[in-house]
């Protein structure tokens, strides 16, 4: 069967790129195939997770670019030679520039954890989101699965699950729980959406 190919962008911990590999396995994401994983750190969790599931794995650190211009063309040739339908951002602490995000016009998906337009944008990423989030004292938070475009956050809404926040709530507990009943459900499920999409666009 015709599936469309997936690169998981990553930096950290990868959970949500197990939430995709686990979705794979248990047919959740069925119309895409996670070909390969790419960090900017090269310690990154996420790294082990794609390699003990069998899937290929490439780094390409900053510092060993000359710039954002020559990480991006990196990032652009190792894509278009794995041939590359869909790129997901699964926790990819990177801001894309226009001339990367354009190249790849609704082909780019992110997942961001709390409700867009709240607490989004440039500096809101991981542990931050849910601070602002218990600081501004919202009752409901959760997580979004955008497609991505120049402007950070701020793409076409794919996906979205509310979760409630709790009196005795601290970021740490929020972001487990987000990622718990929000993330790790809506990101494989709008994968799948989108790549069957890419797939009914290309028969
Ligand atoms: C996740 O909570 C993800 O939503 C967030 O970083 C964490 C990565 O965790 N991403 C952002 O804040 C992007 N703006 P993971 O490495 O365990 O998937």
């Amino acid at each position: 069967m015709l599936k469309a190919r997936i690169a998981v962008l990553v930096s950290g911990g990868g959970t949500n790129l197990q939430a995709l590999i686990d979705a794979q396995r248990s047919g959740i994401l069925k119309s895409g195939t996670i070909e390969l994983v790419i960090s900017n750190k090269a310690d990154a969790y996420a790294l082990t997770r794609a390699s003990a599931a069998g899937i290929k794995i490439s780094i390409i650190t900053k510092g060993d670019c000359a710039g954002t211009d020559d990480f991006e063309a990196r990032l652009t040739r190792l894509l278009r030679e794995n041939k590359i339908d869909l790129i997901i951002l699964a926790g990819f602490m990177c801001i894309l520039s226009e001339k990367f995000t354009s190249a790849f016009p609704n082909r780019i998906i992110n997942v961001h954890p709390s409700l867009i337009p709240s607490f989004c944008g440039k500096g809101y990423y991981g542990l931050k989101v849910h601070e602002a989030a218990l600081a501004y004292g919202v009752k409901i938070t959760g997580a979004t699965v955008p497609f991505v475009n120049a402007v950070p956050d701020g793409g076409k809404i794919i996906m979205q699950k509310a979760v409630a926040i709790r009196k005795c709530d601290t970021p740490e507990i929020l972001q487990q729980r987000v990622m718990r009943q929000a993330e790790w459900v809506i990101l494989p499920r709008a994968a799948e959406r989108v790549c069957a999409n890419i797939l009914k666009e290309k028969i």
